[in-house]
Order: structure tokens, then C-alpha cells, then sequence
């Protein structure tokens, strides 16, 4: 550099002084600032030395400069926050009293009776005690307590509020005959008092669903949201080469694709003890050994990309839903930008609202509900959205938590709706929801085998923010 200032200078018959040189080299850009001195310099110029470079081009900001920033080579900033009032964690106030389970129900009942309330053709609800005393048509809403099918083929639902009971009968002959109802679920029903009027004859069920009107309106980012369920690191079925040649993709291609965002929806590691004699089939048998290598895995992953880690029932934290973020003794070896929140969460990225669950509930509604098999998650996530709830069924194997909130009801309806936990993939769109199953990063394991469930591993879901289309990429050879 020295040299071609130097020679420069001579072509022009200028010698600079050493504080002069001292001087330009200083500069960020030596060269274009020796040029712009040339520029200042009187015709006859001859030796020059720094007080005359101060003066012929005094005002010139260049001097001043100060070193340029060292800017990264990714500008992105990352537009991600949890939405208000949707993360359990630190929050949870439940100690298994009566007291708590009483609130928790009153709180999904209100919460899920203003949505059937906001549809247009529901209206007000009356309440189940005045319903009864009434002698024409009413609408009510309730919790299924009980439903059975009477010896004559009807089906016999039995809804309470805070005010009362009611038996609702519905025709095997009607319309509605073939609606499907779970314990639990908050349900809006037109009624007709029967003539002896033990009885109330539905008319019609009003669910509180997702608004048809709800579409995904399309914007100008560039960016996309990508997710990985159930890694499951630490059990020997962990798929360590198709898991390496997702990251090498990422590596490759994310900067240019605009991955800016991954999630990872629970069962990030096998845990121990999960399920009888796990250790057979367990590569690492420490819970923290599992956490500190599922931390070195995520470093491979590009530094722009914000993650986002919930747990699932896999994972080292209390079973029932919600749960709260990891505890930092499992989750100290991670990179200080990862997000550790509870489960389920809402997310609010570039202004699309994201729900991510790990979707343990779906053995209840596998059992609990006709024409749900573990081969269709994604028919039992249309069931969350219908019901606006993820896991209703109290009491079966899915635990709840009776927080003083029901996290589990699905209040803010989501552009993005993602789960996992039953190793499928798939993706699917009803009313505007983009309904992710995230596969699994884990093979059949032998307990899968025996019960010939075959899982579909090695799959990446993508999602494009700007118009939200969905590539399920499929890294599993
Ligand atoms: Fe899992
Ligand atoms: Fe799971």
C-alpha cells in the first residue's frame, strides 16, 4: 500500500513527509483519501506534511473518518416475540386443589363461550338452568360431561355451566346425528324443551371454530420459518446422518433461502424413564449428557438463524400441559440466543401468528374420538381448531395442569398451527391455518415396530412467510 501511495506521488512530483504517510495510511482507504488530497493540493505543490494536509483540505470529513464498523455478513434482525399471556412459564400458580380445577374449567368455559358468542348465527347464550324453565327454542352452552348412546341408537350428551345440568338428546334420525363430541369440549347447542320435559331436543351444534373468513393475506417479506420435532437425541434410533445432511443444507442454503426462523415443537431429547426398560434403547443415559449434546448439535446450526426450543412429554420437565421452558440446569450449555419457552406457545413472527404444540393430547383424542388414528394427526389438529382447543380431555392420559388460565385453548386463531409427537408429516390448510405435523428425527423404534406404526422421519417443513407456502423438505434417504 505504502508503495502505490508512494509511486502515485511521484507520477505528480509530490513527496509526502513521514507524519503525512503516517497519516494517510491511517485512513480506511488510503488510496481513494491520497487521491482525494491530490484534488486539494495547489498546482505547485511539492513537499507536503501533515499541517498542509490538515489546512488544504480542512472541512473535508474525510480525514476525520473514523474506522468503518465491522458489519456481519447477515444484517437480518430477527422480528420474533411470544405473545402476551401464552407461555406458562414462571406463571404457574396451580397446587391440585379443588379450588383450582373449578377455576380452570370456569376459565375455559368463558373463554370458549365468547368465541361460540362472536359467531353471527349464535347470538347471546342462555343459561342451562333458565333454558330448562323455558318452553321454546334457546341456545345454550356447556361442557360435555358425559355422552352416551341410549339403547335406542340417539345419542344422550350430558352439559353443565355454572348454573345447572342438562340432558341434550340428539336424534339417531336428525341432521346432526353423526356429530362427534369429546369429554370436555365447550359446545353450543340449539334446544327444544321435550314435552315432559326432563329433556332437551338439539337442534343444531354450534362449535366455536375458526372463522371462514380467516385467509392467509399475503406480504412482502422474504422470509421462512422451518421446524424440527421430536429429535429424540440420545436414543439409539437418533438419525445422526440425516439429521448432518439437514444441517449441511441449512449451511448451504439458508442465507439464500431466507431461513430465519426454526422451531423445535418438543421431544428435543429421549429423556430417561419415559417408558418401561428405555435404557435398551437409550445411546446416552444421562438427562444432562442428552441436553449437552442436543447444545452441540444446535451450535452447527448458522448463527442467523433464531431458534425457538419447547419441551414435550420426552423432554426433563413436569408431564402436565402446559408446560413451562426447560430449567436452566438441563439447558446451560446452549447458545445464549435460543429461545426457551413453554408449551404450548404462541409466537408472533413478522406479524404471522404461530401456535406450536407438542401435541401429546393426541392419545386422547386417538382414544377418545371415532376416526382419529395416529396414521392422520392432521385430522386430529382440525379437531383442535373446530373445538379451538388442544387438549380438552380431562382425566385420561394426558395430564393438565389446573392453571388459573387455560393455555390450552386455542383463543388467538393461528396462521401457523405446527405439532408433533406422533412422528408423522404432513401438512394440510383449513380455513386459513397452515396445519404442520413436523416429523420426527428419530427411526421406528421397537416399541413403534411391535405396535406396526411406522413413523416419517428426516422431514423439515418450511414455511414462506411472505404467501405461506409449505415444502415439506425430506433429508431421510
Ligand atoms: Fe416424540
Ligand atoms: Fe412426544
Amino acid at each position: 500500500m505504502r508503495e502505490d501511495i508512494l509511486s502515485a506521488a511521484a507520477k505528480r512530483r509530490i513527496f509526502f513527509s513521514p507524519d503525512a504517510m503516517e497519516m494517510i495510511l491511517s485512513n480506511n482507504d488510503p488510496l481513494s483519501f491520497t487521491n482525494t488530497i491530490f484534488s486539494h493540493l495547489s498546482e505547485n505543490a511539492m513537499f507536503v506534511d501533515r499541517k498542509q494536509i490538515m489546512d488544504c483540505i480542512a472541512g473535508d470529513m474525510v480525514i476525520f473518518e473514523s474506522k468503518k464498523e465491522i458489519v456481519p455478513d447477515n444484517r437480518f434482525t430477527p422480528d420474533i416475540h411470544v405473545m402476551p399471556n401464552s407461555d406458562i412459564t414462571g406463571e404457574s400458580t396451580c397446587e391440585g386443589k379443588i379450588n383450582d380445577f373449578a377455576m380452570y374449567f370456569k376459565n375455559r368455559y368463558h373463554t370458549i363461550r365468547r368465541l361460540i358468542e362472536r359467531r353471527r348465527d349464535f347470538g347471546r347464550a342462555v343459561d342451562i338452568a333458565r333454558a330448562k324453565e323455558l318452553d321454546r327454542e334457546t341456545k345454550i352452552v356447556g361442557i360435555v360431561y358425559e355422552k352416551n348412546t341410549t339403547k335406542n341408537g340417539h345419542t344422550m350428551l350430558t352439559l353443565e355451566d355454572e348454573t345447572g345440568v342438562a340432558k341434550v338428546l340428539i336424534s339417531k334420525d336428525s341432521d346432526i346425528a353423526n356429530e362427534a363430541f369429546v369429554h370436555d369440549e365447550v359446545v353450543g347447542v340449539s334446544v327444544k324443551p321435550t314435552v315432559s320435559g326432563t329433556l332437551l331436543m338439539a337442534q343444531k351444534v354450534f362449535r366455536p371454530d375458526i372463522p371462514k373468513d380467516h385467509v392467509w393475506e399475503e406480504s412482502d417479506t422474504p422470509s421462512k420459518i422451518a421446524f424440527l420435532s421430536d429429535v429424540h437425541v440420545g436414543s439409539t434410533t437418533f438419525l445422526e446422518d440425516t439429521w448432518y445432511r439437514m444441517v449441511s443444507w441449512l449451511k448451504a442454503n439458508s442465507v439464500k433461502e431466507d431461513i430465519h426462523y426454526l422451531v423445535f415443537p418438543g421431544d428435543v431429547v429421549d429423556g430417561i424413564g419415559v417408558f418401561p426398560d428405555q435404557d435398551k434403547e437409550l445411546e446416552i443415559k444421562d438427562i444432562y449428557t442428552q441436553y449437552e449434546k442436543l447444545a452441540e448439535y444446535l451450535k452447527d446450526i448458522p448463527d442467523h438463524i433464531k431458534m425457538v426450543v419447547h419441551p414435550g412429554n420426552h423432554d426433563a420437565c413436569r408431564l402436565a400441559e402446559p408446560q413451562p421452558a426447560l430449567d436452566k440446569v438441563f439447558t446451560k450449555s446452549f447458545d445464549s440466543n435460543i429461545l426457551m419457552l413453554g408449551n404450548p406457545v404462541y409466537l408472533n413472527v413478522e406479524g404471522r401468528t404461530v401456535l406450536t404444540y407438542h401435541g401429546k393430547s393426541m392419545d386422547d383424542w386417538i382414544s377418545g374420538m371415532q376416526g382419529m388414528s395416529y396414521d392422520h394427526p392432521l385430522k386430529v389438529m382440525k379437531e383442535m381448531c373446530v373445538r379451538r382447543h388442544l387438549a380438552p380431555i380431562y382425566g385420561q392420559r394426558n395430564a393438565l395442569a389446573p392453571e388459573k388460565k387455560d393455555y390450552l385453548v386455542i383463543d388467538h386463531v393461528p396462521d401457523i398451527f405446527v405439532s408433533g409427537h406422533v412422528h408423522g408429516a404432513g401438512q394440510e390448510i383449513y380455513n386459513g391455518v397452515r396445519m404442520i405435523n413436523a416429523s420426527t428425527w428419530q427411526d421406528q423404534t421397537e416399541y413403534q415396530r411391535m405396535h406396526n406404526f411406522n413413523p416419517d422421519p428426516g422431514i423439515m417443513p418450511i414455511v414462506s412467510l411472505s404467501d405461506g407456502k409449505v415444502d415439506m423438505r425430506n433429508f431421510h434417504k
